[in-house]
Order: C-alpha cells, then structure tokens, then sequence
C-alpha cells in the first residue's frame, strides 16, 4: 500500500503525505500553496468561487471537469490534475480566451466571482468542442456560480465569443497533462495517513470491498458534495474515509439486456446523456441537480446511500422500479430501491456493506416517466416537493401505476393508496380527481423552510392532474422550460 497520494497541480507533480486527510483542496491552494486566486465563498458547493478544474485519465485522453474544491478532499487528487486560475495565462503573459472575452465583455465588477467563473468557462472551452456554445448550454454550465454585482448577460456574451480568440498556448499544458497523468498511473491502494486518521483509495473492488469489511467505521465517499459539507459546516469530526472514485469497476455505466446498471459510484455527469436518452423526463431532473461543478463529482451511489427523504433521485428510480445491489466483501444482494429506505436516517444496510450499482429497468414507452422537481428556484436549489410517474395505461385502463415522491415523508415513499385508486380504472380525469383524497392516507407532510405540509399536499395532488394532462398533449403546453434548452 502506498502511503503518499500524487497529482499535479498546475502541471507540476505534487506528492504528499502526513496530511489530515479531512483537508479540503481549497485549504490546501490557499492555506498551503498560497494559491489564493481561488476564492472561498460559502464554502458548501453553493457558490462556484472556489472553481477549479480538474482532468483525469480517459480512454488515452484527459478528461477536464469543472469541480468547487471547497468541499473535494485531498485524498480524491490521487492520479488526477488539478488547474487553478493562476495556470491559464500563457507564457508569454496573454490571457487565455476565457479571461480575454470576459475582460472585453466587461464580464467583471468587483471581481470575487470572477476566478471561478474563469474556471467554468475554461472547462467549457476544452471539453465540449462547440465553436460557439448555445445560451442554454452556457446557462447550465454557469447555474453553480454566482455572480451579485455584474449580472450574467457579460458573462454569457463573453462565453459565445470565446472560441472566436486566437488560441492561447495553453495546449501544450494539456498534453503535458496527459503525459504526465499517464507516467503516475498505476493500480495501488494508496492511504493518507495523518496521526492514525485515514483516507484509503482503493483502485480495485475486491480492494475496496476489503477495505470497507475491515473498517467498518470508516466513511465511504464518493463526490464528497455531502461528505465535503459535513466537514466544513457541520464540523463533523471524521477519522477515516474509503473512496471510490478510483474502483473503476463502481463507476461502469451500460445496458444489460432490458437494464440500465449505473455503478454507484458513476458521476451525474456521466450517467446525465444515458439517463436523457433512456428517460427523458428523469434527464430534465439531473439537469437541475446542483449545477455542474456538483454534477462532475456527485454519485447517484452516494444520492442513495445518503437516505435523504429530499433527495432527486429515489422518486424516478422508485417509480421505474429500480433495484439496489449492495455488496459486502463478496456477497451480493439486491433489493426493490423503495425497501432500502426504513426509516428517517435508516436504511437497509449492514456495517462493511456498500452500494456497488443500481439496475434500472428500459420502459417500453420512455415518455410515460414523467418527474417534476419543485423548488424555489429553477436550479441549484433542493426540492420541497419532487415527484415521480410511470403509469401504464392499455386500451384506456390503467394496468399498473407507480407513483414515488420526495419531500412528503420521512424517506422518499410510493403513494400507494393513490396507485391503488387508480389500478383498474378508466384513464380519464374523473378518475383521477377521485383518487387524490388518497393522498391523506399516504403522506402527512412537514412544514420547512422549503414549503408547508399544506403545500406540499396540495402541490402532490396537482402533479398527479398535471401528469394526467401531459399525458393528452405535448409537454411545452405545461412546461416552462423546454428541455431542447439544453440538449436539443
Ligand atoms: C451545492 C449542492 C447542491 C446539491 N444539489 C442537490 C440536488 O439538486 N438534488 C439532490 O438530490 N442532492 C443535491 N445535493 C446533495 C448531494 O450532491 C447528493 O446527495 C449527491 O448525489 C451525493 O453524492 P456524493 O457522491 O457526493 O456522496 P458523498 O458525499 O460522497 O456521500 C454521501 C453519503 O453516501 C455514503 N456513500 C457514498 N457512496 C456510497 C456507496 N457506494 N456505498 C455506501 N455508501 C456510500 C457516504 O458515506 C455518505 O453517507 C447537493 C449538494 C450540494 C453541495
Ligand atoms: S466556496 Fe462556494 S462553492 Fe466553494
Ligand atoms: S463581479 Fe462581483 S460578485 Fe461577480
């Protein structure tokens, strides 16, 4: 095993050791390295100051990703490059084109914002390819940073006109990234080890279910976005951690016959174009599941295992029916999604066991999933109410209902006094405005800060007449926003 993890930063290889391995990236740029054109804004993800990309081996290429280091953990470098602002100026001291087009859009006023902006737009300019990024898509990429002095039409007049810059010189850094990555590649179990506190990055899965038996204690982490905001806000005081961001076997995504197995420890934006093309209605929520620095490090495994009665995922995967497979050392067990949740806080699993995939069933009719997501604001915000359909209905019957929702109960939970109410009935609106008193049998609803319990009531009844109607007529009738905003 070895006991010092190595990247880059910035191109240059960094090997460390006998670090508390609860540091976050962000401490370690500014408090460390002095690298202080990285900002710290809220420090939860929230905010995008602290943007940094980062670039990881794929298929003989990097693959760059925007990510906020105020929640990623050191230990999560291992193998992996990271790029803060300071690396995008050139030799010859030009700017990049990013910071170029945001100076000549007069994108900037006080500044905070800027360096992470900086950092998503860069990512942007390498990864997607498109000469001139639509609008929609340049508003996804931004919805994880804000900005409260300059607004964002600058900001998005200077992303469109990025690629119309000369090239900076910044390529050859990229390759020598990927030279580099490639030479500090290697299959080891690696630990950060700082006065008996552990990170563990296992690269196989027999490793890492070992790992995860022998400490049961241990925390696993996968994107670290809750992890990482129960060390910096809640000052959760962790000793070790086990992550799965190197087992690639727990990151695999693909088809099997009628499934979709998504590994648990696949990134949102991984699993985002298969999920929009099996489920479009399910792709619209993981849109608007944090923003894409969230996205890029954020597990659906870890969505899961969290057992948030708020969390997006349950609702659509309980509604299709997905099944959870959970692994302890080498026995397997799968179960129905719904049955893992037991209760507030308490979810099926066994000390030393893990979440190693979710399986979910291909619906022969992908646009009978339908999911609304409803919250304050239309991203980067968590749900008050999220609810999810699949309702199929055969010469104007309904043969079979499931109906999930999160935010009316302590775990996510099926409706099943409403599905019952409606099994066997005419598909008409008679008989789905005679099911909705079936809802006070299912749900008794919390007020917070995200709604009252009678909102939230209200509201899960009106999804239910609202799918009814999108199901007679197109979506853009009902929907505010298209999702051709950002994949057609
Ligand atoms: C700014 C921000 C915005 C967010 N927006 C949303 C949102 O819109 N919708 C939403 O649902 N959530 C949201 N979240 C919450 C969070 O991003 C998700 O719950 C995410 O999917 C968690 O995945 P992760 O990989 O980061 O989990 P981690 O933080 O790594 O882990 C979360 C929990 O799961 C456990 N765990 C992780 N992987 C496994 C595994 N394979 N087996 C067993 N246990 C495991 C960990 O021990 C921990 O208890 C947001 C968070 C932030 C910071
Ligand atoms: S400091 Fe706000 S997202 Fe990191
Ligand atoms: S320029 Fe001031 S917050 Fe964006």
């Amino acid at each position: 095993m070895r006991e010092s993890i190595q990247f880059l930063l910035n191109g240059r290889l960094e090997t460390l050791r006998n670090l508390p391995p609860a540091t976050t990236l962000l401490n370690y740029l500014r408090k460390v390295k002095r690298l202080t054109g990285t900002k710290e804004g809220c420090a939860e993800g929230d905010c995008g100051a602290c943007t940094v990309v980062i670039g990881e081996l794929n298929d003989g290429h990097v693959r760059y990703r925007a990510v906020n280091a105020c929640i990623l953990l050191l230990g999560m470098l291992e193998g992996r490059s990271v790029t803060t602002v300071e690396h995008l100026r050139g030799a010859d001291g030009r700017l990049h084109p990013v910071q170029q087009a945001l100076l000549d859009a007069h994108a900037s006023q006080c500044g905070f914002c800027t360096p992470g902006f900086v950092m998503s737009l860069y990512a942007l300019y390498l990864g997607d390819g498109e000469p001139r990024p639509r609008a929609g898509r340049i508003n996804d990429v931004l919805a994880g940073n804000l900005c409260r002095c300059t607004g964002y039409g600058p900001i998005v007049r200077a992303a469109q006109s990025m690629h119309d810059l000369p090239a900076a010189d910044t390529g050859v850094k990229e390759s020598s990234d990927l030279v580099q990555l490639q030479a500090i590649a290697h299959r080891e179990t690696v630990v950060l080890e700082c006065r008996g506190r552990r990170f563990y990055s296992p690269a196989s899965l027999e490793d890492f279910a070992r790992l995860c038996a022998e400490n049961p204690g241990a925390t696993i982490v996968s994107g670290a976005t809750d992890v990482g905001v129960w060390i910096t806000k809640w000052h959760r005081d962790l000793a070790s951690f086990i992550w799965t961001g190197r087992v690639s076997d727990l990151r695999a995504v693909r088809e099997e016959g009628a499934l979709l197995r998504i590994g648990a420890a696949a990134p949102w934006s991984d699993v985002e174009a298969l999920i929009v093309q099996h489920f479009p209605d399910f792709g619209e929520v993981v849109r608007r599941f944090g923003s894409v620095q969230v996205r890029n490090t954020a597990t659906i495994g870890g969505n899961i295992a969290n057992g948030s009665p708020i969390g997006d995922a349950a609702p659509a995967l309980i509604a299709l029916g997905a099944r959870v497979v959970l692994r302890k050392e080498m026995s397997r067990r799968t179960l129905p999604l719904e049955a893992f949740f037991i209760a507030y806080g308490r979810q099926d699993r066994q000390p030393g066991e893990f979440v190693e995939a979710i399986e979910l069933p291909l619906l022969a009719d992908p646009a009978r999933l339908k999911c609304y997501k409803l919250s304050k604001r239309f991203d980067q915000d968590i749900s008050a109410v999220c609810g999810a359909f699949n309702i199929d209905v055969a010469d104007g019957t309904v043969r079979e209902a499931r109906i999930c929702y999160g935010g009316m109960a302590a775990t996510p939970k099926r409706a099943r006094s409403v599905e019952a109410a409606l099994k066997d009935q005419a598909w008409t609106l008679a008989t789905v405005m005679a099911a909705l008193p079936a809802f006070d049998h299912d749900y008794a609803p919390l007020s917070d800060v995200r709604g009252s319990a009678s909102y939230r009531a209200r509201a899960a009844k009106n999804l239910l007449i609202k799918y009814f109607h999108e199901m007679q007529r197109p979506l853009s009738e009902t929907r505010l926003v298209g999702r051709e905003a950002a994949f057609g």
